[in-house]
């Protein structure tokens, strides 16, 4: 693959919709994305007494960040936010001071809800901290998901949805390309 593109995933329920969106948004991607993620719920909380020597898990999670070409955050709102689960994976690899891993990341935000504008204050809080650490954010389009249309009886995206996921995939790719992200 061209890219690869860590996705965050800000949902850890079992049943979380950002994990199912995730999931369409694997199946719907660019053959030339090749997508990983990573479970943030195992990262430990983020204390200033480790982070020059981080527990392992941690250090697996830093790697993936240096290694991706790309990063996609997928997260719920929570309180007209992002959840803390996912500020604490933005945090480890933004230190020890002068070590921001993000630096110069291409990336692009969206989200998933049971409403037709759900997420507009996590994703627009995550760009707030995006921005100061130095991330190439994709600009438009938003997705704002809503989960609750989106899938048929059989669990499968719906053609509208599907549309709106590959127009996103599509102007993320443009996105990389402008940055000159690939080799
Ligand atoms: C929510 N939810 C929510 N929804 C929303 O549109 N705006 C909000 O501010 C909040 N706040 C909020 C706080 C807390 C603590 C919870 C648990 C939930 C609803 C939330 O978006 C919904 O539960 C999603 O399904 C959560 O995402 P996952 O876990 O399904 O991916």
């Amino acid at each position: 693959a061209k890219y690869q593109v860590l996705a965050v995933v800000g949902g850890i329920a079992k049943e979380s919709l950002n994990k199912k969106f995730y999931g369409a948004m694997k199946e719907l991607a660019p053959k030339d994305f090749e997508l990983a993620t990573f479970d943030i719920s195992t990262l430990p909380f983020f204390t200033q007494d480790m982070e020059n020597d981080p527990p392992e898990i941690v250090q697996d999670f830093k790697e993936l960040v240096k290694a991706c070409d790309a990063v996609v955050f997928i997260t719920p709102e929570y309180n007209r936010s992002f959840p803390g689960v996912l500020k604490n994976a933005l945090d480890w690899p933004s230190r020890p001071y002068g070590q921001n891993l993000w630096k110069g990341k291409a990336a692009a935000v969206t989200g998933a809800s049971t409403g037709s504008i759900g997420t507009f204050g996590a994703q627009h809080h995550l760009r707030q901290c995006l921005a100061y650490l130095d991330v190439d954010v994709m600009g438009q389009p938003e997705l704002y998901f809503n989960a609750s249309k989106a899938f048929d009886e059989n669990g499968q995206i719906k053609n509208d949805a599907k549309k709106l996921v590959t127009q996103y995939w599509e102007a993320f790719e443009k996105h990389l390309e402008h940055l000159h992200i690939a080799e």
